[in-house]
């Protein structure tokens, strides 16, 4: 089957069957094509709550479709493919954390939205990497344990010096990967290029870029700026959407390396056996799990 048809069944399922598919910008761009949200993790995040259809499809990672049950227990939700996790998510297991709170109760519970459920259900408040200085800085406690990720933890660490921020180390294995002699190599490769970063990206990285965002906010960045070469630091297919977005802008990948391999399982065929009945894994969470990793994330999107 050629792709567009495959795009063609996909819609025509979800008209028929009220589906709702919502996809991370990280996605390839023929199923951001079919998609009825896409967007950054905040953003996915209060999408899913928004739609109205009973049945809701995550074309992403295994968090970003346990937030959407989370915040809407009565929905069935499916992750496209079921073998898409993110590795940084499964870092810290629910008792070393609950350890660290127990011993230190002063301290309020920061997570990224890159977390399990089950990890959520002992912190104080979720952040993504486009809400974190935000929320961080509203927080009424001065000292704050950052999970998992140490690079977005000290981004916001420096955003908002007079607060008391612990770190572990954790982060993201592809942001991780790319190095400031990378940077060194595409500003001479590409001058005059601005060179825009995600916050999962080392301190070093991160200290050299002319902007530092999520997904959305280096789109967005992009799209307005009336420059016209951009070194992207973040993952490849935000490289490949934007230039397909602004075809008279050019657009550079800070890396090679910058693939996530589980962003990059799911498929268009996923997405259709998924909405045909055939594929996926629906997303099931005990009624405690849901109650206590909602206070969480409730309180991120309050926040954000
Ligand atoms: P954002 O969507 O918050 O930019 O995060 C990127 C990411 O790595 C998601 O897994
Ligand atoms: Fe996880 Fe990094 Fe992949 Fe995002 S890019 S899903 S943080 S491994």
């Amino acid at each position: 089957m050629k792709i567009r048809e495959m795009q063609d069944e996909i819609i025509r399922l979800k008209k028929e069957k009220d589906i709702c598919v919502i996809a991370h910008s990280y996605q390839a761009r023929e199923i951001i094509e079919i998609a009825d949200y896409t967007g950054d993790s905040f953003q996915l995040s209060v999408m899913a709550g928004e739609a109205t259809q009973k049945t809701v499809i995550m074309c992403g990672v295994r968090f970003m479709a346990e937030t959407v049950k989370i915040l809407s227990p009565d929905k069935t939700v499916y992750l496209a493919n079921p073998a898409a996790g993110c590795p940084m998510a499964e870092q810290f297991d629910r008792e070393l954390i609950l350890g660290i709170k127990q011993a230190s109760p002063n301290y309020t519970i920061v997570a990224y939205v890159n977390t399990t459920a089950e990890l959520k259900t002992v912190c104080d408040v979720c952040v993504t990497s486009s809400s974190a200085v935000k929320i961080v800085n509203s927080l009424p406690g001065k000292d704050i344990l950052f999970i998992p990720d140490c690079n977005l933890g000290d981004y916001v660490a420096k955003q908002v010096p007079d607060k008391n921020i612990k770190l572990l180390r954790g982060g993201c294995h592809v942001h991780e990967a790319v190095i400031a002699a990378d940077v060194e190599s595409a500003r001479a490769a590409y001058p005059g290029a601005l060179l825009l970063v995600h916050p999962e990206c080392t301190p070093d990285v991160v200290a050299q870029a002319d902007f530092v965002g999520s997904t959305s906010a280096i789109m967005e960045y992009a799209q307005n700026s009336d420059h016209r070469d951009f070194i992207i630091g973040t993952e490849m297919s935000i490289v490949e959407n934007l230039q397909y977005k602004c075809p008279n802008k050019r657009f550079y990948p800070l890396s090679k390396e910058l693939i996530c391999p589980d962003m990059k399982l799911t498929t268009l065929a996923d997405v259709l056996n998924c909405v045909k009945g055939d594929g996926g894994e629906e997303i099931t969470l005990d009624d405690e799990t849901i109650a206590a990793a909602r206070v969480s994330i409730n309180r991120m999107i309050e926040l954000g």
